[in-house]
């Protein structure tokens, strides 16, 4: 079987999850984020190079303030157990989105859990976290104007690899497969540049469910792909 390098997850449903089960949001968060945890380490000895787990995105602020409150302590709490249990972890763990509205603690706890992490040899984790794409491009559009304005580039240098060049992603390979739990079919403002190329897996698994099973079966329907990329394929 032909193994993505990296795969891209909108982990939906927690909501749901919990609702099926007359509990409150909060537990079907919890039990996505222990979900979460759980498919890193089967990842890892999967051997797959990459994945993106798409956490919180610009728009999840509309919520409610309890739900978000409770999202961040829920973050607070992971990245806490990140670092007390940093030996027992092999994967490496970078976040992209906007850090700069999350609260100050968050942000020096990122920044901790990156550096502790960055010298492990395992599967690269990217968090999305305040992550929203046109976010991403509009301060990646701001740096290259920045640029321009202070005469070090021309704007007729700007080129493709301008621009992926100033996205969080930048030096991570593009996402092969996407995959979304829940049974919804968009893409929520996720990697919208990145994934221009990429197949798109969806599952009505809701995300506390998902397992490295239902992975394993999205990586067979991308194998059965033909992947074109504008050109053709078949010998004439
Ligand atoms: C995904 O689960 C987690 C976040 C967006 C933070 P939801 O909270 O969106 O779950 P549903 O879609 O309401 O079931
Ligand atoms: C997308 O899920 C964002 C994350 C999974 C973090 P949402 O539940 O926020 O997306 P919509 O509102 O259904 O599009
Ligand atoms: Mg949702």
């Amino acid at each position: 079987m032909n193994l993505p390098e990296h795969i891209a997850i909108i982990m939906d449903g927690n909501g749901r999850w919990a609702k099926k089960r007359l509990l409150p949001r909060m537990m079907g968060h919890r039990k996505g984020s222990e979900n979460l945890k759980k498919l890193i380490n089967d990842c890892d000895a999967l051997g797959l190079k990459h994945i993106t787990f798409y956490a919180f995105s610009t728009e999840n602020w509309k919520r409610s303030e309890e739900e978000v409150s409770n999202l961040m302590d829920l973050l607070r709490e992971y990245l806490n157990d990140h670092i007390k249990n940093e030996k027992d972890n092999n994967f490496k763990i970078d976040f992209i989105g906007d850090m700069s509205r999350l609260a100050p603690d968050i942000q020096e706890k990122m920044l901790l859990v990156k550096e502790l992490y960055s010298s492990h040899k395992g599967i690269f984790v990217h968090i999305a976290m305040n992550y929203g794409s046109r976010d991403e491009i509009t301060r990646a559009v701001r740096k290259i104007a920045d640029e321009v304005a202070a005469g070090e580039i021309s704007p007729s240098e700007i080129t493709e690899k301008t621009i992926t060049d100033r996205l969080d992603t930048q030096g991570v390979p593009d996402p092969e497969l996407l995959i979304r739990t829940s049974g919804e079919q968009r893409l929520s403002n996720f990697l919208m540049w990145q994934l221009a190329y990429s197949e798109f897996y969806f599952t009505d698994k809701l995300w506390p469910d998902f397992r490295i099973e239902d992975l394993m079966k999205a990586v067979e329907s991308f194998n059965g792909r033909d992947r074109r990329f504008g050109g053709r394929n078949e010998v004439k």
